[in-house]
C-alpha cells in the first residue's frame, strides 16, 4: 500500500495523518472494472487532457468507486450547499446531484470552456449552477448565486501542477467559505494539496482510492465548528 508520508516534501508530510482504508457504509462492488461515465465521456475527457495536461491532471474520468467515496467523506446527501471544483465532464456532479436531498443545492466551478459547456448539457437539474470559472472565485460566485456557506467543497482540481500562488488563494477561499463543521475532500495524484491547505484547515484524514485510474489520495479535512 503506498503511503503519503513518503511524499516529498516534510509540510506533506506533516499535513496528513494517513487513516484506515474504511469505506464505511458504502455499496461496494468488488466485481465491477475501475469504471468511468459512458464512452462520450471518456473521449470527451481524453480530449480535454490533450488541450490542457496539467490542467486535467488524469486521462481518464474518476471512477464510479471514487465517486462513491466522495459522496461518503463529503455526506453529500447531509449537504445543504455542495460546491464542486473541476467536475470535467461530469461524472462526480452526476454521482452528487444522485446523493443529494431535494432542497440542496450544487455550484459546481470548471475552467475549461469546452467541459463547462458539455457539463450544462449532460449534468441540467434544478438544483445545479454551473460556472466557468477558476475555483479562485468560489467566494464571489457563491454571492452572486446567493448560496449559504457550503457544507462540502469536493475538489478534483490539480493542486500538485498549479502555480504556488493559484493554490494558495484558492484554499485560503475554501477554507473562509466553507461553514463551520463543513468537509473539503479533494481527490488528488499527489499530496501537495495538503501543503495549501493544512495551514487552514489543520490536519487531514488521508485515504487511497485505488480502484481508479491513476490510484487516487484522498484528503478530507472537517472546519472545526465556530
Ligand atoms: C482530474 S479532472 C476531474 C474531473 C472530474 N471531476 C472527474 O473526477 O472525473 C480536474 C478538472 O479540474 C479542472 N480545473 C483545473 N484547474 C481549475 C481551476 N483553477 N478552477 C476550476 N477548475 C479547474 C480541469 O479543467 C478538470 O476538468
Amino acid at each position: 500500500m503506498p503511503n503519503a508520508r513518503n511524499d516529498r516534501t516534510p509540510a506533506a508530510r506533516a499535513a496528513v495523518s494517513p487513516m484506515d482504508d474504511d469505506l464505511g457504509d458504502l455499496p461496494i462492488s468488488q466485481d465491477a472494472p475501475p469504471a468511468a461515465s459512458g464512452t462520450g465521456d471518456r473521449l470527451a475527457f481524453l480530449m480535454g487532457f490533450v488541450r490542457d495536461p496539467s490542467g486535467v491532471g488524469s486521462v481518464v474520468p474518476s471512477s464510479h468507486r471514487l465517486e462513491r467515496r466522495l459522496v461518503n467523506n463529503a455526506r453529500i446527501a447531509e449537504a445543504r450547499t455542495v460546491v464542486e471544483l473541476g467536475p470535467g465532464t461530469g461524472g462526480t456532479t452526476r454521482a452528487f446531484l444522485k446523493a443529494m436531498s431535494p432542497q440542496a443545492r450544487l455550484l459546481s466551478i470548471e475552467l475549461d470552456p469546452v467541459f463547462h459547456a458539455r457539463l450544462a448539457r449532460t449534468a441540467r437539474d434544478p438544483r445545479h449552477f454551473a460556472e466557468n470559472a477558476s475555483a479562485e472565485r468560489i467566494a464571489e460566485l457563491l454571492a452572486t448565486r446567493r448560496l449559504p456557506a457550503p457544507d462540502a467543497i469536493v475538489s478534483g482540481i490539480p493542486f500538485s501542477t498549479m502555480p504556488q500562488d493559484v493554490g494558495e488563494r484558492i484554499a485560503a477561499a475554501v477554507s473562509a467559505v466553507l461553514a463551520p463543521g463543513g468537509r473539503f475532500v479533494a481527490y488528488q495524484v499527489r499530496p501537495r494539496v495538503a501543503e495549501f491547505t493544512s495551514p487552514h484547515l489543520g490536519t487531514a484524514k488521508f485515504e487511497w482510492e485505488a480502484w481508479n485510474i491513476p490510484p487516487m489520495r484522498v484528503f478530507t479535512w472537517v472546519k472545526p465548528a465556530a
